[in-house]
C-alpha cells in the first residue's frame, strides 16, 4: 500500500488481479506508469498468467479509456486471413473480397489495439505491422490509398522472442520497436505467497457461481498448492478451484478434490511437445546402449541431463556461430566452464 496525496492508502493492485506479492507489485506499478503514455507495450509471460488482464488494465488507465480496446489473436488466423482483419481490405482485393472492408487498427482508432501471440505473425506481416509503429500508416489489402490511424499498441507473446530471432521467425527490427516498455508476468510458481489470496478469491467466486456456500480452506491444502509448479499458472489454478468448489460436498475444501498430479500423487503432465522430445531422448539412450529399463534412476537422470546439456552447447554455439564469449554470455556461464564442456563433449569443432 502507498499513500496518496490527500493521506487515503492508494492500493496499487490492478482492478480485477489478486496477488500482492512483490513480483506483481512491480507489474502493477509498471502498469499504472505506462498506461498514462501512448508507449508501445510488450506484455511476456507464459500462459495462463495475466497477460490479457494486463493489456486491459493498460487501456482502462489510460487516457484511451473512452476509446475502444481491440483485441487481435494474431496466432488463431492463417496469413491471408490476419491481413485483411488488421489492415481491412477493398471489394475485390481476392476473391471472396465481395465487399470493402475495415481492419482492426482502424476500428481501434482512438483506443487501444491488443496483439495477443505476437510471436505467431508471418514475416511478411511483421514488415507491414513495423511500418504501423514507425509511420502509423498502411493501406488496405488490394488498395493504394494510404491509412492513417492513432491507436496505442499492446503486444503479448508467451514465447521468448529472442530465440524466435535466433530462429529467423521474428524481426530484430519489429523486436526493438515493440520492446519499448517490455512487462515480465511471473509464473505462478515464482509467487507462491499469492496462492492463499488467489485461491480464496475463486473459491469465492466459483461458490457464488453455484449458489454453495464459500468452503474453508485448511493451511495443508494451500502448503499443498504451493508446493505444485503450475505449468499452466492462474487459468489452471482457477480450473482446479472451479472443479474443487463444485465438487465439494461438506463445508472444507480438502486435499482429495484436487488431481493426483497437484496433490503430488503422479508425475506433473507434461504437453505433448515437452514431452516428445524427452521420449525421443529416451528412445535414443536405449539405441546408443546407453539406457536399458533396469538403469537406476539417477543413472537415467545423469545421462539425460548431459544429452540435453550437449544439445543445448551445440545449438548454441553453433547460433553465435563458433564465438565462445558470445556462447558463455547466452548460457549465463562464465567462458572457462564453457571452454571445459566443450572439451568434456568433443565439441571442438563447433567452437572458435
Ligand atoms: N492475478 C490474477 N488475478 C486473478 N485472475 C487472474 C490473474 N492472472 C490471471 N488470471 C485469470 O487467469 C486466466 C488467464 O489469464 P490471461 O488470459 O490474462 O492469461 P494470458 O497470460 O493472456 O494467457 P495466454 O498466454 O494463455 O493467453 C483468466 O481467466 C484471468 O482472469
Ligand atoms: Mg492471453
Amino acid at each position: 500500500m502507498s499513500t496518496g496525496g490527500n493521506g487515503k492508502s492508494v492500493s496499487p493492485v490492478l482492478e480485477g488481479m489478486i496477488g500482492s506479492g512483490t513480483a506483481m507489485t512491480d507489474v502493477y506499478r509498471l502498469t499504472r506508469q505506462v498506461a498514462a503514455t501512448s508507449a508501445t507495450v510488450l506484455l511476456m509471460g507464459e500462459t495462463g498468467t495475466g497477460k490479457e488482464l494486463v493489456a486491459r488494465a493498460l487501456h482502462e488507465l489510460s487516457p484511451r479509456a473512452s476509446g475502444p480496446f481491440i483485441r487481435v489473436n494474431c496466432g488463431a488466423l492463417s496469413e491471408s486471413l490476419l491481413e485483411s482483419e488488421l489492415f481491412g481490405h477493398v471489394k475485390g482485393a481476392f476473391t471472396s473480397a465481395h465487399e470493402n472492408r475495415t481492419g482492426r487498427f482502424e476500428a481501434a482508432h482512438g483506443g487501444t489495439i491488443f496483439l495477443d501471440e505476437i510471436n505467431s505473425m508471418s514475416y511478411t506481416l511483421q514488415v507491414k505491422l513495423l511500418r504501423v509503429l514507425q509511420e502509423q500508416e498502411f493501406e488496405r489489402v488490394g488498395d493504394t490509398k494510404t491509412v492513417r490511424v492513432d491507436c496505442r499498441i499492446v503486444a503479448a507473446t508467451n514465447r521468448d522472442l529472442l530465440d524466435e530471432i535466433d530462429a529467423d521467425r521474428f524481426r530484430e527490427d519489429l523486436y526493438y520497436r515493440l520492446n519499448v516498455v517490455p512487462i515480465y508476468l511471473p509464473p505462478l510458481r515464482d509467487r507462491s505467497e499469492d496462492i492463499e489470496s488467489l485461491v480464496i478469491f475463486f473459491a469465492k467466486k466459483y461458490a457464488a457461481a453455484n449458489g454453495r456456500p464459500i468452503p474453508r480452506i485448511p493451511s495443508d491444502v494451500i502448503s499443498m498448492l504451493q508446493a505444485y509448479s503450475w505449468p499452466g499458472n492462474v487459468r489452471e489454478l482457477q480450473n482446479y478451484i472451479e472443479r474443487a468448489t463444485v465438487l465439494c460436498t461438506s463445508e472444507t475444501l480438502t486435499m482429495d478434490l484436487f488431481p493426483p498430479h497437484v496433490r503430488g500423487l503422479a508425475p506433473v503432465r507434461i504437453s505433448r511437445a515437452k514431452s516428445g522430445g524427452i521420449q525421443k531422448m529416451c528412445s535414443e539412450l536405449v539405441t546408443l546402449g546407453l539406457m536399458e529399463a533396469g538403469d537406476d534412476a539417477q543413472d537415467i537422470h545423469e545421462k539425460i541431463v548431459s544429452l540435453v546439456e550437449k544439445e543445448v552447447l551445440l545449438q548454441v554455439l553453433r547460433t553465435c556461430q563458433g564465438t565462445q564469449t558470445k556462447a558463455a554470455v547466452r548460457l549465463g556461464i562464465n567462458r572457462n566452464t564453457l571452454h571445459k564442456k566443450i572439451e568434456d563433449y568433443s565439441l571442438q569443432s563447433e567452437a572458435r
